[in-house]
C-alpha cells in the first residue's frame, strides 16, 4: 500500500485554526508595523510544519506524536521566515518585534554575531501569540538575501549524507558562508555610502 501524508487539519484537529490564525497575524502585524515604520522587506513568508516532519521531531523528543504535545514540545508549530535586503534590516526588525506590545519573545538566538560552526547565520525569535484565549509559540526567523541563500543550498545538500570528501565540503560551505558574510558588509557600507555619503 502507498503512504500517504497525514493532511494538515487532520493532525492537529481542533488546533489547526489557532496554528493558522497565529500565522496570519505574525505575517499580517509584520507587514503592518515595518511599513509603518519604514523598514523593507524583501520577502516574508510562514508555513505550519508538516505532520511528517512534526511528527518525526516529536519523535525525536521521545514524546507522543499528538497535537498537544506538537503544541507544548515544539516551538515551531508556526515558523515565519522574513527575508531582509541588509544587515541592518535584520536588527530593526528584531528591535520592532521586542517593542511589539502583544507579543512575548520567550527566547532569542543571534547566530549573526555569532555565527554557527557550520558558517550558518541567522537571527531566531520564539514569540508567544495569543489566539482566542491561548498562547502559541512561533518560530521566527530573520535574515538577510545572502544568508538566506547559503541556508537554502545547505539545507538541500544536507539530504546527500554519504559523500566522500565530507570535510573538504563543510570547509568550501563554511568559506561561502563567509564570502556572503563579507558581501553583506560590503552592501552595509555601500548603501551607508549613498545615503549618507560618508562611512
Ligand atoms: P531544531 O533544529 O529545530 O530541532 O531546534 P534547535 O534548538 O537546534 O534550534 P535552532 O534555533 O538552532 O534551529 C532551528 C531552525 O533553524 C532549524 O529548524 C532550521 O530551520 C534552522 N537552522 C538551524 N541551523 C541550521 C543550519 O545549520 N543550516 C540550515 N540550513 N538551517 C539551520
Ligand atoms: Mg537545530
Amino acid at each position: 500500500m502507498e503512504f500517504v501524508s497525514q493532511k494538515e487539519e487532520e493532525f492537529y484537529g481542533m488546533y489547526h485554526p489557532y496554528l493558522k490564525l497565529a500565522r496570519r497575524r505574525v505575517l499580517d502585524t509584520l507587514d503592518i508595523i515595518c511599513e509603518e515604520e519604514g523598514h523593507e522587506i524583501q520577502h516574508i513568508y510562514g508555513r505550519i510544519k508538516s505532520p511528517d516532519s512534526m511528527c518525526k521531531k516529536l519523535d525525536k523528543l521521545g514524546v507522543p506524536q499528538t497535537p498537544e504535545m506538537a503544541l507544548t514540545q515544539v516551538t515551531d508549530a508556526v515558523g515565519i521566515r522574513v527575508i531582509c535586503n541588509f544587515l541592518d534590516d535584520v536588527f530593526s526588525i528584531v528591535n520592532l518585534i521586542t517593542k511589539h506590545d502583544g507579543w512575548k519573545v520567550v527566547q532569542e538566538k543571534d547566530y549573526i554575531t555569532v555565527p554557527k560552526q557550520n558558517g550558518y547565520r541567522s537571527y531566531h525569535m520564539i514569540l508567544e501569540v495569543p489566539v482566542r484565549g491561548r498562547h502559541i509559540m512561533v518560530e521566527i526567523q530573520i535574515r538577510t538575501i545572502s544568508q538566506d541563500a547559503w541556508a537554502s543550498l545547505e539545507h538541500q545538500m544536507k539530504y546527500k549524507k554519504e559523500v566522500p570528501h565530507q570535510k573538504l565540503i563543510q570547509d568550501e560551505l563554511k568559506r561561502c558562508a563567509d564570502e556572503l558574510a563579507s558581501t553583506d558588509m560590503s552592501m552595509a557600507t555601500i548603501r551607508e555610502l549613498l545615503e549618507t555619503g560618508a562611512v
